[in-house]
């Protein structure tokens, strides 16, 4: 087993239809980086995001559909990442809380989406808050809560999103601090944004950024003839074929640049410097674009035609990442801010009777045919997560050396636990090594 995997984390939120700024600039590069052997990624649907502007339910739904169906055209593999919906892991809006009681007002009213709000208002002469929900207010503490429960060391997102992140980190400092002890815990690992530099945002047909707020976009996964359409109504400036263009102020050239290789991307340079015409110039925007995204169409199509398998693939993920990562954190916060057992509290008498259930080992079958076992604690929170196995006998050869063995001989290193030179699993999340060993050391006796 090797050591702790780079998490790498983002969403995109589910109010709208991919566009092409959407995949150059979030979902392309987040897909290529999930392939990283050396990372462990997460992405999701940000479900509740969407409720802060969109009340209408249908269009939620649709808007959820579509990017799942995205996201597995674009070749994102749910057997080697997370993928999952934010409403499905009810840790995230726990944590939100949690979060929001640590949080400074005063920060999130220097965000930029709730500053931009309050300007509206003041240029119209309204009271500074009218019409402003109050989830428009508290958005940047619940994605807070998306990155921080699952420790995410990098974070991909648009330029728009960077303060968002570093409010997170503000966040999470704040709450490792606050209850981090005298021994210093760090609840919370800080992450880091990440910028794809060369694509940071794509201009929409107006030349503003594309954005489904200026209604400028195009669609990903917009049918042959309409793309077409879409590229010859991009504005440019009036110039003629064979007059020069200025390759760095044009729209066409900046989309062309976000599909294109460097070589491409330079001859196109060229042509704009020996005045190719406008109509030529989209032409080759459109050819380029399209045969990109036509094999991604053709996938998405049969997506979205059956939409049960993604509903169970969605569930079977969030499942999963409960059970491995959000569950044991959740019951560690918990416990760290005073959410507690109250039969535990000092000054009180413990109650002399034993635990009615102790720790367990389950051995399974998982989907990919390996033999997987796990030791969950008395009440069936995960500890250690074992390796897959060929065989059912060589996953329960182990697990009665780490029964017998009683804990002696452990050691974790990121994460990773190890058993002389042999891995033996993975701690879950927010579990010491200790945690095992006590676990193990508990079947000893009973075996005795
Ligand atoms: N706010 C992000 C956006 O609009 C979406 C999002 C929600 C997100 N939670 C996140 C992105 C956590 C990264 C990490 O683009």
């Amino acid at each position: 087993m090797t050591p702790r995997k780079t998490r790498i984390l983002t969403g995109i939120t589910t109010s709208g239809t991919p566009h092409l700024g959407n995949y150059t600039g979030a979902i392309r590069p987040a897909v290529a980086a999930s392939r990283a052997p050396d990372a462990e990624s997460f992405y999701f649907l940000a479900d509740l995001h969407a409720l802060v502007k969109v009340q209408d339910p249908a269009r939620v739904q649709r808007s959820t559909l579509e990017i799942a169906a995205t996201w597995l055209a674009c070749g994102l593999d749910p057997g080697e990442v997370w993928f999952y919906r934010q409403s499905d892991i009810p840790e995230i809006t726990e944590l939100t809380w949690m979060l929001t009681c640590v949080a400074g007002k005063g920060i999130l009213n220097r965000a930029h989406a709730y500053k931009a709000a309050v300007d509206r208002n003041r240029a119209d002469g309204e009271d500074d808050d009218a019409g402003i929900n109050a989830g428009l207010f508290m958005y940047p503490v619940l994605m807070s809560a998306d990155i921080l429960l699952f420790n995410a060391d990098k974070v991909p997102v648009g330029r728009d999103q960077i303060q968002h992140i570093e409010m997170a980190r503000d966040f999470g400092q704040r709450f490792n601090h606050l209850y981090g002890g005298p021994a210093g815990k760090q609840y919370f690992r800080l992450p880091e944004v990440v910028i794809e530099e060369n694509v940071a945002t794509l201009p929409g047909l107006d030349g503003r950024k594309m954005s489904k707020s200026y209604d400028n976009t195009i669609p990903l996964f917009a049918p042959r003839a309409t793309l077409r359409k879409l590229i010859a109504s991009i504005v440019t400036d009036s110039r003629a074929p064979g007059e020069p263009k200025d390759a760095d102020a044009s729209n066409v050239f900046q989309l062309y640049r976000a599909f294109a290789g460097v070589d491409e991307t330079a001859a196109m340079r060229r042509e704009f410097e020996q005045g190719i015409g406008w109509g030529d110039a989209k032409q080759q925007l459109f050819e380029r674009i399209d045969s990109e995204v036509a094999p991604l169409r053709e996938r998405y199509e049969t997506l979205m035609a059956e939409p049960h398998k993604i509903e169970r693939l969605l569930r079977d993920g969030a499942q999963r990442l409960r059970e491995r990562h959000a569950t044991p954190l959740l019951r560690e916060l918990r416990a760290a801010v005073g959410l507690r057992d109250l039969s535990q509290a000092a000054g009180g008498k413990r109650k002399a009777a034993a635990k009615a259930s102790t720790p367990q080992f389950k051995q399974y079958r998982e989907g990919d045919g390996r033999f997987h076992f796990k030791l969950v604690d008395a009440d069936g929170a995960l500890l250690l997560q074992g390796p897959g196995f060929e065989s059912a006998r060589e996953a329960g050869q182990l697990v009665a050396r780490l029964r017998q063995g009683a804990g002696a001989g452990l050691r974790a290193e990121s994460g990773a636990v190890w058993l002389d030179d042999e891995a033996v699993g993975e701690l879950a999340d927010g579990v010491a090594l200790e945690d095992v060993t006590a676990a193990l050391s508990g079947f000893a006796d009973g075996d005795a």
